[in-house]
């Protein structure tokens, strides 16, 4: 054999691998050529009858053929991977539209809430969490709720057997909160609340609430007002505005509860407020002192908030009935985009 033999094996060689219309005839091309008893490994066992002379040349032919082979095998399976195999198999069709398949988007519900947190995280409050299933101890008593009050009615909350309740409002976590941690405290604790409400467009028996509750030396009602002013505009827009009415809960003192002006009618008066150009969004007050001798607290004062999710929802979005947040019909969803 002689060099111009082995670049003629090569030009085969390579042709062969370049035709290969599928993956089993390129097998059969790599094992013809470069299998253990293949065309190449005959040419290098031929290379012990050259003269010494022709032997480094021939060596380097032979090596050559084997590595540009290798190299055009690999190329070919790519190409016959991405298209030829693709092409054979007849239920593609190329011309058919791809599927959509379309992007979700994060539920009222769930992008209210996480807003609400961001507000709140820029003044330092950190998120809170306690369990749905509430002994009445946290849920009433801790709260300063007394025993003959009309919300441990069992027409109002769900008790379970064991006496144990689904909690009816997100204010247990302030005390389970203050019960593990010492002052200052500054949390808002975002959950669901349940009630025995009969469902209409506006009660549901499971709602959503964000609690909030700040704990310190020297915190007034003036805090309160403030900091529920600034998170009214970062909210809903810099041109609304706070009132606080005189109001009653068994765990502040004082109690009030807090109206933003109409989101729809920035205060003029429309159907949504009632003509009365406020819409009330929150229930809050200073922290009763017989909520923190419960947690054993002393030396400090406090306020606490708590609002309704669906509520801010409805009136942000104009939602005419909370139902329609729970249905999950896509075109009802698909608003908020
Ligand atoms: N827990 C009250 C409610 O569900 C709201 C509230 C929270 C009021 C904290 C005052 C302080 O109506």
């Amino acid at each position: 054999m002689i060099a111009a033999d082995i670049s003629k094996l090569k030009e085969l060689a390579l042709s062969a691998a370049a035709q290969a219309a599928s993956m089993d005839e390129l097998e059969s091309v790599r094992i013809e050529y470069m299998g253990r008893k293949g065309v190449i490994q005959d040419v290098m066992q031929s290379l012990k009858d050259c003269s010494p002379e022709d032997r480094p040349g021939m060596g380097k032919a032979a090596n050559d053929l084997k590595k540009a082979l290798q190299k055009k095998i690999d190329e070919r399976r790519i190409i016959i991977e991405t298209e030829v195999e693709s092409i054979r198999d007849k239920s593609f069709d190329f011309t058919l539209p791809g599927q959509w398949h379309s992007l979700g988007s994060r539920h009222p519900i769930s992008a209210i809430t996480e807003r609400i947190t961001e507000i709140f995280h820029t003044l330092g409050f950190t998120v809170a969490d306690g369990p749905d299933i509430e002994d009445t101890y946290h849920n009433f008593d801790a709260l300063n709720t007394p025993v003959d009050h009309p919300s441990r009615d069992e027409q109002d909350t769900f008790y379970l057997d064991n006496g144990n309740l689904l909690r009816c409002h997100t204010s247990p976590v302030q005390v389970r909160y203050m019960e593990s941690h010492s002052p200052p405290v500054r949390i808002i604790a975002p959950g669901r609340c349940y009630r025995r409400d009969t469902p209409d467009a506006t009660h549901s028996a499971n709602f959503h609430q964000v609690e909030g509750l700040y704990v310190d030396k020297n915190v007034s009602l003036a805090d309160l007002k403030g900091t529920i002013s600034y998170f009214a505009r970062q909210l809903m827009g810099l041109k609304v505005k706070t009132r606080f009415r005189p109001h009653f809960f068994p765990f502040t003192e004082p109690s009030v509860e807090v109206d933003f002006t109409c989101h729809v009618c920035s205060g003029a008066g429309c159907r949504v407020c009632k003509n009365s150009g406020w819409i009330e969004i929150m229930g809050a007050g200073m922290v009763d002192p017989n909520v923190f001798t419960a947690v054993g607290y002393e030396n400090v004062t406090g306020y606490a908030f708590g609002m309704g999710i669906e509520r801010i929802a409805m009136i942000m979005h104009g939602i005419q009935d909370i139902r329609l947040l729970y249905e999950n019909d896509v075109r009802f969803l698909r608003q908020f985009q």
